[in-house]
């Protein structure tokens, strides 16, 4: 049984500059525990609310002021001097104060940052690592066993730089690293060789995108694909055997009535499968992230069959880390990956709840970082501790992202455990 002592709330500003949300918790023991929370721009639909002031005078709109009141107000009250079984008792007390289906009342935002300064604050009283406290929760008794893979963003387009290409990523995979550290080290060098091609070819210096990923004028995303390969080339390594691509299409964001707008003919969705796969024929693609949008249900399991066996069908803004659209997606066959950001859902214990269920189910589960991040790090514990094949936290520069790939490098030197294969 746990007791939080108080619970407070701070509008703090993420790496876009805008308003997000911290929460400190501390328990009767004294443990204290601090998290803050991320925000998205290419967001999915069926995403919980991050609750915003909407006063246009202020942030434009986005202040936080409403959410952090939650916490202090509203949340706090109800929870402080309460007996806490544990997390799962916390989550669903939360749940059912704010009493909406997509925490549109007391947002998101709110909920997620207690609900995570609570688990923080657990494990500072077990005297745990956070990763070891985070594999409990997913597991009661559980242990981390594997470090994930980092997928390090390169280019980016869409959403996240402006839309000069519609594709919103080009991802490296280290895939012949050992260990985080050699990961890092190789992706820096496909990253400077990608810096190095994007000056000769384009007369640009590294400006990035909001995730850090060089954003040159690419004419179109086969461009962009092309130079992914030249930069691994470039930096001395064999595409595919060395280092790979992995791909964030994005695609419900150049979805409209029933075509896909990748620049050209606008394509229908057997159209957009067979030119996913082109890209598949063309490039050594191992990870292929909303290669269809998020309502296009009907043709998500053609995709994964056309694709079975050559990358993984990954699911973002069409799952949305909601457990009733990944048991829908499970039932027909539509994806065979999970990309899990805890914020799409808004507690810790439905998205393990959703990462458990894609589990089950074998398939591979992402843990993602969201282009509007803070220099919070509770990311590379989650997804050590929720044994998640990947990390995509964005590219190898900006400290937001950087303070996850050191936490992983942090946690890879004290664990002693071992990257996944
Ligand atoms: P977001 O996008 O954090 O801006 O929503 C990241 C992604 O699509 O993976
Ligand atoms: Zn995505």
């Amino acid at each position: 049984m746990e007791m939080i002592h108080t619970l407070d709330g701070l509008e703090i500003l993420d790496s876009r500059g805008r308003p997000t949300v911290r929460a400190t918790c501390r328990l009767t023991s004294g443990a204290v525990g601090i998290a803050s929370v991320p925000s998205g721009a290419s967001t999915g639909k069926a995403e919980a609310l991050e609750l915003r002031d909407r006063d246009p005078s202020r942030y434009r709109g986005l202040g936080c002021r409403k959410a952090v009141g939650h916490i202090r107000g509203e949340i706090a009250h109800a929870l402080v001097g309460v007996e806490i079984e544990d997390q799962s008792a916390l989550d669903q007390a939360l749940i059912a104060l704010d009493g909406t289906p997509n925490k549109a009342r007391l947002g998101a935002n709110a909920l997620l940052a207690v609900s995570l300064a609570f688990a923080r604050a657990q494990a500072i009283e077990a005297g745990i690592p956070l990763y070891q406290h985070f594999a409990a929760i997913h597991t009661p008794g559980g242990l981390a066993h594997k470090l994930p893979r980092p997928t390090v963003n390169l280019f980016s387009g869409g959403k996240h730089a402006g839309g000069q290409v519609p594709i919103q990523d080009v991802l490296v995979v280290p895939v012949a690293a050992q260990t985080v550290d050699e990961a890092l080290a190789m992706t820096y060098a496909v990253y400077q060789a990608a810096a190095e091609l994007c000056l000769d070819k384009y007369r640009m210096r590294a400006l990035t995108a909001d995730e850090g990923g060089l954003a040159p004028p690419f004419p179109d995303a086969e461009a962009m694909l092309g130079d992914g390969v030249a930069a691994i080339e470039r930096a001395g390594y064999t595409p595919g055997r060395d280092v790979a691509l992995a791909l964030d299409v994005a695609s419900s964001h150049f979805y409209a009535d029933g075509r896909y707008h990748l620049g050209g003919e606008p394509l229908d969705s057997a159209g957009m499968i067979h030119h996913l796969l082109g890209w598949l024929e063309r490039y050594p693609i191992v990870s292929l992230e909303d290669g269809l949008a998020e309502e296009d249900w009907a043709n998500w399991p053609k995709l994964r069959e056309a694709v079975a066996g050559r990358a993984l069908v990954l699911g973002d803004d069409f799952l949305c880390t909601n457990p009733g659209r990944i048991r829908r997606a499970i039932d027909v066959g539509a994806a065979n990956a999970l990309l899990l950001k805890v914020n799409q859902i808004g507690t810790l214990s439905e998205a393990a709840d959703a990462c458990r269920l894609a589990q089950a189910a074998g398939w591979h589960v992402t843990v993602s970082a969201r282009s509007g991040e803070t220099e919070d790090d509770w990311l590379a514990d989650l997804a050590v501790g929720w044994g998640s094949g990947h990390l995509k936290v964005g590219s190898i520069t900006q400290s937001e992202r950087l303070a996850k790939y050191n936490r992983l490098l942090e946690i890879e030197a004290e664990s002693g455990l071992k990257m996944k294969g």
